[in-house]
């Protein structure tokens, strides 16, 4: 039995306040827990990144949910594995087994289901048809597709983190073996994406090889591609450092726009990401690093893979 859901992932930063008002820009809904800053996305009971103050902005944990027969499953993995199961962090002290990866990064998985998230457009009190008009099929007849600049345009659920590794195979390992999640694709050993084998997005954790452990970034689904772009808007309009995008990825075939928080750090916003489901033969594709990363959109900044936990 394996992890059944991503959680949260947990962040040191060096001003809570601040990456709380960099969060709510981004149409997150902020609260307090003792010290801690909690981002929850709107209507969604469940915390996606927890903010512990430290002297400089890294990945804390990441945090997956399982059944009661899969955690005992994984402890008992890890256990036989030689793996020491901790003592939750005084400053995050969350239930279930907390464990150290393979690149000394914490890990928490508790019994724990994804909370429901805001569904299609309807949500939004939009037509619950995402209707799109192509030569010789013109789908949406009668009605106007743009939405209205004021709409609401918030992230629905945490999808998936990309984190730095220092070695890309023994954190598959890992994920694999330990936690039961699946190889969904890779590049050589310089990224690699995980899904859940009970079903899930190409990817909830994906891995790129630095010197350092760390975040590259955490990355939210939105309804359509109208609301990355709404919601871009406005976080431009607020001040805040587009980093890349419009496009689409190669991998995993997400709609793609990336914004730098305070401290260099990334915030995804995707949408239309692949889906595989339970049981399926998804076939692993080990690509080519030229084709791998977007099909379409701007260049890719020289800077988009830098591991800003070991340069700052
Ligand atoms: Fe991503």
């Amino acid at each position: 039995m394996a992890v059944t859901n991503l959680q949260h992932v947990g962040l040191e930063v060096p001003d809570i306040d601040r990456a709380l008002s960099f969060y709510t820009d981004a149409g997150l809904e902020r609260l307090e827990r003792g010290n801690n800053g909690i981002v929850r996305c709107a209507g969604r009971d469940q915390d996606q990144v927890v903010l512990v103050e430290g002297p400089r902005r890294k990945l804390h944990h990441v945090s997956f949910g399982t059944t009661e027969a899969g955690l005992d499953d994984i402890a008992k993995r890890l256990r036989r594995a030689g793996h020491k199961l901790l003592d939750a962090p005084n400053e995050t002290p969350e239930p279930g087994i907390w464990v150290r990866d393979s690149d000394g990064v914490l890990v928490n998985v508790k019994i724990a289901e994804a909370a429901p998230s805001r569904g299609g457009p309807e949500a939004l009190g939009n037509p619950p048809d995402w209707l799109v008009n192509v030569p010789g099929h013109y789908y949406r007849q009668g009605l106007r597709a743009a939405p209205e600049k004021d709409q609401p345009a918030q992230p629905r659920r945490l999808g998936h983190v990309l984190q730095f590794t220092t070695h890309i195979d023994r954190k598959i390992d890992f994920y694999t073996r330990m936690l039961g999640m699946k190889l969904a694709d890779r590049v050589g050993d310089f990224i690699a994406f995980m899904y859940l084998e009970g079903g899930s997005d190409h990817h909830v954790v994906a891995l790129a090889k630095s010197d350092a452990p760390g975040l590259h970034h955490a990355s939210f689904e939105m309804g359509n591609i109208d609301e990355i772009g709404l919601n871009s808007a406005r976080m431009l309009d607020k001040g805040n450092r587009h980093c890349w995008g419009f496009g689409r990825h190669v991998i995993g075939s997400n709609f793609f726009t990336y914004f730098r928080d305070p401290w260099d750090g990334l915030i995804e916003f995707f949408s239309d990401i692949d889906y595989i489901p339970a049981g399926y033969d998804w076939q692993a594709r080990d690509w080519p690093l030229d084709d791998a990363l977007y099909c379409w959109g701007p260049k890719m900044p020289d800077d988009f893979v830098t591991n800003f936990e070991v340069v700052n």
